[in-house]
């Protein structure tokens, strides 16, 4: 089934997986094949379909740019869930870009990182953004609460973000505490965003985002406010 819901939104309910994934591959080739130079993308298991798709395509990104949207502070580059890692493994290895950028998670100053990284976005405007969703409605790392007017910053993770990532490591203690990520408004800034929710567990955050009003206490319903949004789910809402 493919209904599009009418809202502001462009929004596309796609309950097969495998139909909703070549759709976001098709988002994707058209903006490279568009012109598009700068990408802003995503981690999450969210994002692995569509890598694996790219990773199989014959989209070339060697001629663009592509800027990730936040990293864990103080997990080693070569951790396998770092993100700078994550990136490598389902993407970068096989479809490289002219230059990735993401933050050092590393860095002796993360708030000097995060500030050279808000430099850096605003340098290049970024034409397409990739985006998954937590499932408290959280964007990058950009946590309830954040402000929109937010550039890049380092943020503390709350417990339900934490918990929710702890799946991808050995405990929740190894869950890192902090991020720096791309602020609301860094990321308000692309000229296109493409917002991919899919499974029960993303269903509070999606229906904030169809049914309620804009408000900082749920970071993805800024997205009403962007001009080009078009949100791929599997849900009925
Ligand atoms: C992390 C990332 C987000 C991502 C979210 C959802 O918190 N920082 O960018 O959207 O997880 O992840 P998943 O796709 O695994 O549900």
């Amino acid at each position: 089934m493919n209904n599009n819901i009418k809202t502001a939104l462009e929004v596309e309910t796609i309950e097969n997986l495998e139909a909703l994934y070549d759709r976001a591959f098709m988002i994707v080739k058209e903006a490279v094949e568009a012109g598009s130079k700068n990408f802003g993308l995503a981690t999450g298991g969210t994002m692995l379909p569509l890598y694996d798709r790219i990773r199989n395509s014959k989209l070339d990104f060697t001629k663009c740019q592509s800027v990730n949207l936040d990293e864990y502070v103080g997990l080693s580059k070569t951790h396998p869930e770092s993100y700078i890692a994550f990136m490598k493994q389902q993407l970068f290895h096989e479809k490289p870009f002219k230059k990735s950028n993401l933050p050092d998670g590393e860095a002796i100053d993360p708030s000097a990182e995060a500030a050279r990284y808000e430099e850096l976005l605003k340098q290049l405007t970024l034409d397409f953004q990739l985006l998954g969703v937590g499932e408290n409605g959280h964007i990058g790392f950009n946590e309830p609460g954040t402000s929109f007017d937010s550039g890049t910053h380092i943020v503390k993770l709350s417990d339900s973000t934490r918990l929710a990532n702890a799946r991808f490591f050995p405990s929740l203690d190894e869950v890192p505490t902090e991020a720096i990520t791309m602020g609301i408004a860094s990321i308000m800034r692309a000229k296109q965003i493409l917002l991919i929710a899919v499974g029960e567990k993303k269903r509070m955050a999606l229906e904030a985002l169809l049914k309620d009003e804009v408000t900082e206490s749920i970071p993805v319903t800024i997205l009403k406010n962007h001009p080009n949004v078009i949100v791929l789910t599997d849900l009925a809402i």
